[in-house]
């Protein structure tokens, strides 16, 4: 390969590896497509909703070779309403990670350094590696977040803080009391020098005791931003949308280095609809909580270890990983290596339609008892 000069830094970042395709493992192993189950990238099993689907099939008509709203005013009038909160408080994004990208391109650069706990989400630290900035890495407990230690991790370079609740890939989730203590102390020693990113894209996926009103917290503090994205619950991954909601200064920050269009026409019309459809939530949500018993049950029968799920996948221990993985592959069950993220024992596996379920653990069944 030609040696083409390039920052060291960019050289050093490993590319985000994404869930198989059904259709290349198809290609692969000489299988018949329809028969592939993918658990692999904490997808809705049911798709998206009768309604986004109707509106999407109108939306054509909307496409007429023009731009999409580079403002996405009225997606952000939806959510401004959901939330509470002024538009001009609302960026929209190219799926939920387009927002991450965009508060370290707004905030990081090679002087300065950001805080994430070890196996959280992979892109805190590619977007960190991608702006030349340190990388400062705090070991997990019980593989969730431990606050406490991020707390004391913060340099006097920080200028980001990255936090997903639920997790991915471990599905753990630290309560709300916890966060906002964390969002306290953040600001009593370091005033809003320091930002705070609460990733929430599995929000929906809490059981109701669970969640919290963040939006309120984002009225509280000028130093946080919040994301949640409509590519989990609402099932819309393909289009890719999410939103950031944080007080105007920062908002102003995350909209300078945005690509004006950054959210094509399509999603920003399939999002509106997609918020208001509580029923498809609701069925989503319940769903996902017996295929999660499902999953974790059969995982506890199978003699397996898991890390309890706040989340629509579970992190399953198998020992070696890789070998158990190929061997589902053959089986045409597609689920997600996590030895990138440090845990080389474990498979994460989306929570899928029962069906599904079953598949993986008759499959998971045979490779352990072969
Ligand atoms: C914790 C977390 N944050 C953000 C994202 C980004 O998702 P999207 O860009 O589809 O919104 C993901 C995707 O898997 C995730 O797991």
């Amino acid at each position: 390969m030609t040696d083409i000069p390039a920052p060291a830094h960019i050289r050093a970042i490993a590319p985000y590896q994404a869930g198989k395709p059904i259709e290349e493992l198809a290609r692969e192993y000489g299988l018949d497509p329809a028969g592939i189950v993918k658990l692999a990238s904490n997808e809705n099993p049911l798709g998206c909703s009768g309604r986004v689907r109707a509106a999407l099939g109108e939306a054509v008509d909307a496409l007429h070779g023009r731009y999409p709203d580079a403002n996405g005013f009225d997606l952000k009038a939806s959510l401004a309403m959901r939330h509470q909160v002024p538009a001009s408080w609302v960026t929209l994004g190219n799926g939920s990670n387009d927002l991450l990208e965009l508060a370290s391109l707004a905030l990081l650069d090679e002087g300065t350094s950001a805080v994430y706990a070890q196996h959280a989400f992979v892109v805190y630290r590619l977007s960190t590696q991608a702006r030349g900035a340190r990388h400062l890495m705090v070991p997990a407990r019980d593989y969730g977040h431990d606050l406490d230690a991020m707390l004391e991790a913060i340099a006097d370079d920080t200028r980001l803080v990255f936090i997903a609740n639920p997790n991915n890939p471990t599905g753990t989730h630290v309560p709300g009391a916890r966060v906002r203590a964390f969002l306290e102390s953040v600001r009593e020693r370091h005033a809003d020098r320091v930002t705070v990113l609460l990733d929430e894209a599995y929000d929906e996926y809490l059981d109701p005791d669970e969640r919290v009103d963040s939006t309120r917290w984002v009225r509280e503090f000028p130093n946080l931003i919040v994301t949640r994205t409509f590519s989990k619950a609402y099932g819309l991954a393909g289009l890719r949308v999410g939103y950031a909601l944080a007080q105007p200064a920062l908002t102003d920050l995350l909209n300078r280095v945005r690509q004006p269009f950054n959210v094509n026409i399509l999603a920003q019309i399939a999002a509106r609809v997609a918020l208001d459809d509580t029923d498809f939530l609701a069925q989503t949500y319940a769903l996902n909580k017996t295929g999660r018993a499902q999953l974790q049950e059969g995982f506890a029968a199978l003699g397996l270890d898991y890390v309890p799920s706040h989340t629509n996948f579970v992190l399953v221990r198998v020992g070696d990983a890789a070998r158990v993985n190929d061997q589902l592959l053959r089986q045409g069950v597609i689920v997600r290596p996590v030895a990138g993220d440090g845990l080389p024992e474990h498979l994460r596996v989306s929570i899928g339609l029962p069906g599904e379920n079953t598949r993986l653990l008759d499959a998971l069944k045979s490779v352990l008892q072969a």
